[in-house]
């Protein structure tokens, strides 16, 4: 079974970008340590920091079969990104959306998220374990 981790913009920049708020470890940390936990689960990993490629990502993989599901961390496309909301709703895979950091304790305008409506739940705050979290919910549901 797979499962498919999508990250928006920026995201590339883990380990570099802000480390105060997104750590020090690289987004290839986290998948080593993800294959390693769910040796049975084939994890996929795309990022992208173009909201089409994003869009299209999701249509490519959103009617799989083999697929449980689609983490989706969308960056700053999160709180703008109506398009990105609308290819989760046309899709049949549950898309769990996850952050980082937490964005409710942040500025305002990280607070709105566009697709959490339409995402089958959101995970926020736990670093880079938030990734984890939304495999677990996925191989849960
Ligand atoms: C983020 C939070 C967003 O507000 C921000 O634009 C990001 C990362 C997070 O993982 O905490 O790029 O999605």
């Amino acid at each position: 079974m797979k499962i498919l981790i999508i990250n928006g913009p920026n995201l590339n920049l883990l380990g570099k970008r802000e480390p105060e708020i997104y750590g020090h470890a690289s987004m290839e940390d986290c998948l080593d340590d993800l294959r390693k936990a769910y040796p049975d689960v084939e994890i996929e990993y795309y990022q992208s920091n173009h909201e089409g490629c994003i869009i299209d990502r999701l249509h490519k993989t959103g009617f799989s079969t083999d697929h449980k599901g689609i983490v989706l961390n969308a960056g700053a496309y999160t709180h703008t990104s109506l398009a990105i909301a609308d290819a989760i709703s046309a899709i049949k895979l549950p898309v769990v959306e996850v952050h980082i950091s937490n964005v409710h304790s942040r500025e305002e305008i990280r607070h709105k998220s566009l697709i959490s409506p339409v995402c089958r739940g959101v995970i926020a705050g736990f670093g880079l374990d938030s990734y984890r979290l939304g495999i677990e919910a996925l191989l849960k549901s």
